[in-house]
This record gives structure tokens, C-alpha cells and sequence, in this order.
């Protein structure tokens, strides 16, 4: 039993492996939050509650004398509104009468087996008695509103699911004006943040600072989880380490504007809030229907951060991500887009596929350019009819070809847009995200198709249903390329249209939905600009997302460095491209870019037939390399050796498989020095008393002399050199 409700007290403590959680009702129907962190057993934690007379923090009607109640100071499991708590709050609301308030009081608790599901959301899965679930209910009184908040306890996974209910049981309609998905009150602690920001082409770069006493918020409102703030978060204490100290995790199943707000309190308690972005959104709540907000992944560490990132990983590969194709190494692939941008026919994508299964290459990958009439990224989105007269042939004898060179065929579509030229637009311009009697806004000179209307999502659904049944395509890149604007949907009435941006998404992922389910066997690849949606809501459908449209390599270490805080490195699309790079212009070795792609799901993305004979036998070796190291990428441990937003020399990591039989490490000299001071790294994760034979210098050595001794590498110089030393257990000592 992973969750225990003591029938005396009411107190309600959630056991995983590692951790405990608890809350309390009190008399007054108010869930205290008490204790999120290492095991404590069946501990009654609510002596460690603190009251004060706090100046300013008003008391709930009735308790006038009691001055040192407050829900002001109170640390609560979820929080109403305008009732005497002043933080960052969960629920805003418009009530018929105008009024604003709400006051959740507790209404009943329930444990059951299994793990609840969110309808039309993606939400973590059961594989099996692996999840209890913990229904709580808060009423308010006067306005009928009731919220559920539901947990998902994982006991051996270390991971607590949460996610809310909100239900208008009143008799009038009530405006939702935020609706979070989950609080997270920490009563004591010093904490400080660290979160992934970027930008195109510089996706999730870790920053971590202290919590002012102020609201830090991490958010998007861009209709996409975004390139610039990833809905994952991290509370770390001070000095908390890779390998050692506190540390938890939030991490969104969501894909849209999302919201992280932690604020430090006047009584220095830490509250984190996570859910939609309340910033652009309204929701009528007319009576009887619920509001499902999306899920939250807590998960808490005492083992420093790698701990927290292997959590996740596991519960990301085990409990989110369906795919069939979450257990198989993933085809090798070759994408023409860095090889031939949008200017190919048949011929020259025939002649890039035969050079690249020549070379043990398995998939090609047919990118952006290839239907309606889409010369350039001006135009064609929408019009999803394989281009004949580009091609030069049609799309089966274009699928033929390939499929009998003995490779298999993947494809590129960007189902949710269209071009303001297309014949999908003209036929249908209220399909789009566009406001009446305004001109729109552009992205990459493209509309955003409005998801949220179940015609267009019907639609699309019947095209691509068709496109998969009628041709033999084993892969999908699903692709994203611009952000929201002109949020309006033709189909919502005026009071309606701050509902617009998550109905889109509820659009998007019914569409993502049935097809994944009608086409298991097909491998969608999630993609937006790179890694501009690259969250657990899309790996809900999609194994792996392309992390980032910078394939530089020295780059895409910082890139792929800051993604496997939170994400597996088995689910990041991470490609060799040419050199010098098309993104920075800067040259790296052959053996360089590979090692860098071999860390994620690897493929190449140049012209194979442009390179030298002796960099093509380099390429044989490294797709053998590959096939070899693929369970380790898939089921291994990660683990972050260096530094790489701090360590300016080199980066190293390590993937060791999960009985540490074999690992792989992989350096990477990112500022050769002159006179330089020894590479040294220490291995991590092997059995200490078994002996493990490494291939840099081909020694033998015990994984107690790899882990705490370390190994010196030679002195690397030159552009950028890279090393991968496999390390095999030979004996046990
Ligand atoms: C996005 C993707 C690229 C490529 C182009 C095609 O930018 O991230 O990999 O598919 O679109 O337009």
C-alpha cells in the first residue's frame, strides 16, 4: 500500500520507494501540505507545523480569535481564491454574481488502485500495479465548485503524479480564469531554481539561481511549450550536487502555454505552482461540466541530481512514452533536409539513399519540400498532395525504390499549419487562427491551423489516415514551425475565445491520439523547429523529438547536456551533419559529430555521396558502432561526467547498461588548449569489485580504480577531437 490514510487522525501520508508525502484535513475541511522528502514511515508530522500571529494574514470567517490561523501562512495542498491567501495562487474564477472568491474546503478522500487517466489529455500510464491513486475532494461552499486533485503514487519509480478536476456543481456558469494543475508547498528549506531556457537553435540551457523572496516564473505563452522555457523545473538545495543532496522535480505533461511559479513566502515557506498559463486564458465552466487540467511528475531526489534525471528518464521511457518502438533501437536514418533543403527530385534523393545503405544506413528520410506546391517555406503548407511534377514520379514508385534498395521509408508533414496561399486556405480561411478584421500575423510566412475546431481536426485526421494506410511509411517527423498569434477560433462565441489555445491543444493531441493508435508500428518523430515542443506531452505519442535544429556539435553538447536533466537520451533526435556546420559555419571532425549523435537516436542529415572514401569507411564504422551501443543509449544509465555549461575544456559522459556489464564513455574536447592540463575523467556507476577491461589504453582495471582513480586521457588537440572508450566487465575480481 502506497498510500495510508490513518482513520483516526485523517492524516494522509503517500509512500514511494525513497520518499514519503503528506497531508492533512483539518478541522475546518483546510488540506495542509506537511511533508514532501526522504522516507519518514508513518510519522505525524503536524507537530512541525508553524503558527504565528502573522501581521496582515487575515483569519476564515468564524475563526476571529484564532489569530495565528491563516491561510496566508498555512502550506496547502491546492489553494482557492480571495479568501485570505495572498501567494501565488491556483484557482481564479469569475462567479455569475461577478464576485471572485472561493473557499476549498475538504469533501472527501478515496484510495484507489491504479492510476486515474485525464480525459483528452496525455497522462502517465500503469503498466501494471505499479500506481495507487489518491482522490481528494474540495468543495466551495458558495459557489458550488468542486476540485478534485488527483495523485498518482509510483511507489518503485519514486515519482507522484498530479493533476486537478475542476467541477462547477453550482447552477451558474463560472468563468475559470486560472486553473492550475498542482501546489507544492515546502514548508522549510532554502531552495534554489534551476530551469532550461533558450531559443531556436540553443534549446533548454540549465540556469540555476537562488529563490528571492519574489515570484519566479517560467512560462510560455507562445501556444507551444516552446524553444525559450521548457515546463520542466527543479528545486535544488544550496549545494546540491550530480551526485549528492536534495533535489525535486516538476515536470508538465503539457505542450502548450504553460506556467512554473515558485515564490518564497513572509514565513520563508517555498511554494511552486505548475500548470496552463493562466496569462491569455478563460474558461466558461457552465454547470456540471469539469475542467481537466494537465498532469504534473513530481519527483524527489536526496541523491543529488543525476538521481532526479534517472527518475525521470525511467518513468519518462516506462510510464509516458507508448510507442511500441520505446524498447527497439531505432533505425539509422539518413534525412535529405541539411542535404538538399527543398531543392531535390526523385533522382537525387534515390541516389542519397543507395549511397547511404551502401554505407549500413536503414531509413530514409524524405523532408520538407516534397507535396502541393512547396518550392520554398513560403508556401504549400496544407496541401498535402505528393508533388509529381518536382518529383518526377509518383509517390508509390518514390516509396518503391527505396523500399528496394532494402530501406525504409520515413516522411516529413506539418499537419497543424497552413500557407496563406495554399488551396487549403482559400477553401477554408476560417480554419485558421485569425482574427476578424485584422490582418494576421506571420510566422515563416505560415498560419497556424486552429486545432481546437474538430473539423479541421477530422480533417487532417482522414488525410494523414489515408496518407499512412495507402503508402508504406515506417516513420513520421512531425513537424512545427512557427508559434501562435491571432489566437481566435471562428467556432468559439465571443465569451469563449480564451479558450482557443488549450482546445487547440486538446485538438492536437486527439489528432496525435488516433493516429498513433491506428499506426503502432509507425515511428513518430516529434519536432518543432528543433526542440521547440520537446516535452512529456509529445513523447506521450512520439519515442523521441529532434532536440534542437543545431547539429553543431559542439552546440549540441551544451543542448543534449541540458535536455537529460529531465528527458532520456533516447528520446532526443540527435543527426551528424555537414562541416563546416550550415548553423554556425564551424568545422568538427567526422568522429566528433558521431559521438556527439550517437547520445541520442542517431542518424545523419548531409550528403553521404559528398564525402571522401576514407570518411565513408569512417561511416560504415561508426553505424556498426552505433548498432553495438543502441540498448546502452536506450535502457542504459545516463550519466553527466562534466560540467558543460561550466567545464570549458572538455565534456564527458557515460551510458552504463543497468547491470553495469558494460558502459560507454564519451569525451569531447570543446577548447583544445596549448601546454595543456591533463583530461582526466572518473567513470561512474560500475561495480567497484569487478574487473573491466577499457579500450583507451587497453588496460584492465577494477570499477572501484574507473570510478574513484579515473582514467587520463592523451593530450587531444586539433577541431574539436572526441574519444569513446568502451568499457567491458570481464570478471569478477
Ligand atoms: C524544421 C525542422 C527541420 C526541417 C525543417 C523543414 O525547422 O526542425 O529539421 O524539417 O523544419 O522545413
Amino acid at each position: 500500500m502506497s498510500i495510508r490514510k490513518d482513520p483516526e487522525t485523517g492524516l494522509i501520508t503517500l509512500h514511494t520507494a525513497h520518499t514519503s508525502y503528506q497531508l492533512w484535513a483539518d478541522e475546518l475541511g483546510i488540506v495542509h501540505h506537511l511533508y514532501y522528502g526522504p522516507s519518514i514511515g508513518e510519522a505525524d508530522l503536524r507537530g512541525l507545523e508553524f503558527r504565528s500571529d502573522c501581521g496582515f494574514s487575515p483569519q476564515p470567517a468564524g475563526l476571529d480569535a484564532q489569530r495565528d490561523y491563516s491561510l496566508d501562512t498555512l502550506c496547502q495542498e491546492y489553494t482557492g481564491s480571495g479568501v485570505g491567501d495572498y501567494r501565488i495562487g491556483c484557482l481564479r474564477l469569475t462567479a455569475a454574481d461577478g464576485s471572485r472568491a472561493a473557499d476549498l474546503r475538504f469533501a472527501g478522500a478515496e484510495i484507489l488502485p491504479g492510476k486515474y487517466e485525464l480525459p483528452g489529455l496525455p497522462a502517465a500510464f500503469d503498466n501494471g500495479g505499479e500506481c495507487e491513486t489518491l482522490r481528494l475532494t474540495l468543495k466551495d461552499p458558495v459557489t458550488g465548485l468542486t476540485v478534485v486533485l488527483l495523485y498518482g503514487v509510483y511507489h518503485d519509480a519514486d515519482v507522484i503524479t498530479r493533476a486537478a478536476l475542476v467541477e462547477n456543481g453550482g447552477s451558474a456558469a463560472i468563468q475559470l480564469d486560472k486553473a492550475a494543475s498542482a501546489c507544492l508547498d515546502l514548508p522549510f528549506g532554502e531552495w534554489e531554481l534551476i530551469h532550461f531556457h533558450g531559443r531556436h537553435c540553443m534549446e533548454r540551457q540549465p540556469e540555476r539561481t537562488p529563490l528571492a523572496h519574489a515570484i519566479q516564473t517560467l512560462r510560455s505563452a507562445r501556444g507551444a511549450s516552446s524553444h525559450q522555457h521548457n515546463p520542466f523545473a527543479i528545486l535544488a538545495a544550496p549545494h546540491t550536487t550530480e551526485d549528492a543532496g536534495e533535489c525535486l522535480g516538476a515536470m508538465l505533461v503539457y505542450s502548450g502555454n504553460f506556467k512554473i511559479e515558485c515564490e518564497v513566502s513572509q514565513m520563508h515557506s517555498t511554494r511552486l505552482v505548475a500548470g496552463i498559463s493562466d496569462d491569455d486564458f478563460r474558461w466558461t465552466l457552465a454547470p456540471g461540466e469539469q475542467f481537466v487540467t494537465p498532469e504534473v511528475l513530481f519527483s524527489y531526489s536526496a541523491k543529488g541530481l543525476s538521481q532526479l534525471s534517472w527518475q525521470y528518464h525511467h518513468f519518462l521511457q516506462h510510464n509516458i512514452i507508448r510507442s511500441v518502438w520505446r524498447d527497439h533501437p531505432r533505425p539509422i536514418l539518413i534525412n535529405n533536409w541539411e542535404a538538399t533543403y527543398m531543392d531535390f527530385d526523385a533522382q537525387r534523393i534515390w541516389d542519397i539513399a543507395r549511397q547511404a545503405k551502401e554505407l549500413g544506413v536503414e531509413m530514409l528520410v524524405l523532408d520538407d519540400g516534397w507535396f502541393g506546391s512547396r518550392v520554398d517555406d513560403r508556401s504549400g503548407l496544407g496541401d498535402w498532395q505528393f508533388n509529381e511534377k518536382k518529383l518526377g514520379c509518383t509517390f508509390n514508385e518514390l516509396i518503391g525504390k527505396i523500399r528496394e534498395m532494402g530501406l525504409l521509408f520515413g516522411l516529413w508533414i506539418e499537419p497543424e499549419m497552413v500557407s496563406p496561399n495554399a488551396e487549403l486556405y482559400k477553401a477554408h480561411p476560417e480554419w485558421a487562427l485569425t482574427i476578424p478584421g485584422r490582418a494576421p500575423t506571420t510566422g515563416r510566412s505560415q498560419l497556424v491551423l486552429d486545432m481546437g475546431r474538430p473539423d479541421v481536426v477530422d480533417y487532417l485526421y482522414g488525410l494523414f489516415h489515408q496518407l499512412l494506410a495507402d503508402h508504406d511509411i515506417s516513420y513520421i517527423k512531425w513537424d512545427m514551425n512557427r508559434n501562435m498569434t491571432d489566437v481566435f477560433s471562428r467556432l468559439l462565441p465571443t465569451e469563449r475565445q480564451g479558450e482557443a489555445a488549450h482546445r487547440y491543444m486538446l485538438g492536437l493531441y486527439d489528432l496525435l491520439g488516433r493516429l498513433t493508435r491506428d499506426f503502432p508500428e509507425v515511428l513518430f518523430e516529434g519536432c518543432a523547429g528543433g526542440g521547440g515542443r520537446f516535452d512529456a506531452g509529445i513523447l506521450a505519442y512520439c519515442p523521441q523529438i529532434w532536440c534542437s535544429d543545431d547539429t553543431d556539435p559542439i552546440h549540441r553538447i551544451k543542448i543534449q547536456y541540458g535536455t537529460s536533466f529531465g528527458y532520456p537520451p533516447a528520446a532526443m533526435g540527435s543527426h551528424v551533419s555537414a562541416s563546416p556546420n550550415h548553423q554556425t559555419g564551424r568545422s568538427t571532425l567526422l568522429s566528433t559529430r558521431s559521438t556527439v549523435a550517437m547520445a541520442g537516436t542517431f542518424g545523419y542529415e548531409l550528403d553521404l555521396q559528398r564525402l571522401t572514401e576514407d570518411e565513408k569507411d569512417e561511416v560504415r564504422c561508426h553505424i556498426q558502432q552505433c548498432k553495438e551501443i543502441q540498448p546502452l543509449v536506450l535502457n542504459g544509465r545516463y550519466d553527466r561526467l562534466t560540467d558543460a555549461m561550466t567545464d570549458t575544456c572538455f565534456t564527458a559522459w557515460q551510458f552504463t547498461a543497468q547491470d553495469q556489464s558494460r558502459a560507454m564513455v564519451s569525451v569531447v574536447v570543446i577548447d583544445p588548449q596549448a601546454n595543456p592540463w591533463p583530461i582526466h575523467v572518473r567513470l561512474k556507476g560500475l561495480d567497484p569489485s569487478a574487473l573491466y577491461h577499457e579500450t583507451l589504453t587497453d588496460h584492465t582495471y577494477t570499477g572501484a580504480a574507473l570510478c574513484h582513480a579515473g582514467l587520463t586521457l592523451p593530450i587531444m588537440q586539433g577541431d574539436y577531437p572526441a574519444v569513446q572508450i568502451m568499457i567491458e566487465r570481464i570478471d569478477a575480481v
